[in-house]
């Protein structure tokens, strides 16, 4: 270990590739898919009535521990068909304000403001990156706030049961935001299946993907009725084709999806394991560095949905180098780190053009964890973690390479 830098022209730790994501696995489309897609194109029915997309649904909704799923397009609309089921939104009068962390993708805010929710932006807990409880709490508008909308980012489950006490004190609904969360657990119990609604996303970067795609879970059939209105061109889900009891949109899907992610999912929980057991490792390897804060997991995780392997940098402990020039290295030398969200959302270009347009649909409270979070985040991708033990090797000494290197003289 040690020696000169790859960025410095030295030789990196590691010349392989890494796995590609989505697993092309050629025995599963031998094994299944390619039947299943051929008779979808030969069977004349892509779309509706929907039968695979319907049984994939009941098949995700089994797998979370809720009595009802709705296959989606997308996390985005998953997001706006959970709200609009939870909070009973018609889409035109104003829905009360919507909770969210600072530390998320746009979609957990754009999803309520086009619901005609207003948002209001509040810390996390540093440790997890998710929504702090008592940061909700602090924020409450008792006139206008109506639900909290965790995210359960980078596959670790926000505290979900410090935010139902928040909730049950006050009156709020809570949509989980799981698009980054497939298969992780809050004292075994999946996400998805602990707010009044989840929203999961199936996009190519996702742990269980189909290109695009999404998905609604929940327990409550009016809550369920109301996401498939929405969905389905206000439609009830036991309607024929035509009565339309409210208004909806078409964020139908095709039959192709389903064929995918129902092939998928079966592999979904082994790898959420292997990405569990990696991360473990790399936990207690990359804790002996100087400067590295791994991941921390809450002690209700009983499962992770590892999405990402976040670690927090400390440049202070590698000779004053900035996280990117550590990012940077770390990549030359093999590994391909990023650094996550540049910036807390309420403060990148179209929240804060939002609010300066309109000022009564967007509040930010004071986020330092969220500032620094951003600053400081180095962090790897769940197609990393499937791994095998070398891998994770390379990870840790190509880490452990770039400090003496820039703590030398
Ligand atoms: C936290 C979060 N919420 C929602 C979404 C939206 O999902 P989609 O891209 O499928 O619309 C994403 C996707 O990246 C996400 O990371």
């Amino acid at each position: 270990m040690g020696g000169k830098l790859a960025i410095d022209g030295g030789t990196p730790v590691r010349t392989r590739g890494w796995p590609e994501w989505p697993e092309s696995r050629a025995e599963a489309w031998d094994q299944g898919i390619s039947a299943e897609l051929r008779e979808v194109f030969l069977g004349g029915v892509e779309g509706s009535p929907a039968t695979r997309a319907n049984a994939f649904a009941t098949q995700f909704a089994d797998y979370c521990g809720v009595a009802h799923g709705e296959m989606m397009p997308h996390g985005t609309d998953s997001l706006m068909a959970a709200l609009t089921g939870v909070l009973d939104l018609d889409g035109f009068r104003d829905g009360g304000e919507v909770i969210v962390p600072n530390y998320t993708f746009v979609a957990t805010a754009s999803a309520a403001l086009d619901r005609r929710c207003s948002v209001a932006f509040v810390d996390i807990d540093p440790r997890t990156r998710t929504i702090d409880p008592a940061a909700v709490e602090d924020a409450i508008d008792p006139g206008r706030t109506v639900a909290i909308l965790p995210v359960h980012v980078g596959g670790h489950p926000a505290d979900m049961t410090s935010l139902q006490g928040v909730a049950d004190r006050h009156g709020l609904k809570i949509i989980e935001d799981c698009a980054q969360a497939h298969g992780a657990e809050i004292d075994g119990r999946k996400v998805g299946s602990v707010g009044d609604a989840g929203a999961f996303s199936f996009q190519s970067s996702k742990n269980l993907t189909s290109g695009e795609g999404g998905m609604v879970t929940t327990d409550d059939r009016e809550t369920w009725a109301r996401a498939v209105a929405f969905k389905d061109c206000g439609r009830h889900p036991t309607g024929e084709a035509w009565p339309h009891p409210r208004i909806g949109g078409n964020f139908r899907t095709s039959e192709y999806l389903a064929v995918l992610l129902s092939a998928r999912l079966e592999t979904l929980e082994a790898e959420t394991v292997r990405r569990n057991e990696n991360a473990a490792y790399l936990r207690e390897q990359l804790g002996t560095v100087p400067g590295i804060t791994p991941p921390h997991v809450a002690p209700y995780v009983t499962m992770h949905g590892y999405h990402h392997f976040m670690v927090l940098y400390d440049s202070d402990a590698f000779g004053g180098r900035s996280r990117d020039a550590f990012a940077a290295a770390v990549r030359a030398e093999g590994i391909p780190v990023g650094s996550g969200y540049t910036a807390p959302l309420s403060d990148t270009a179209p929240l804060r053009h939002l609010a300066e347009a309109h000022p009564s649909l967007v509040r930010r409270l004071p986020c330092p964890n969220a500032e620094s979070v951003v600053d400081r985040s180095v962090r790897l991708t769940h197609a990393h973690l499937l791994g095998n033990q070398d891998d994770m090797d390379d990870i840790v000494e190509a880490v452990v390479k770039v400090r003496p290197a820039f703590t030398a003289g």
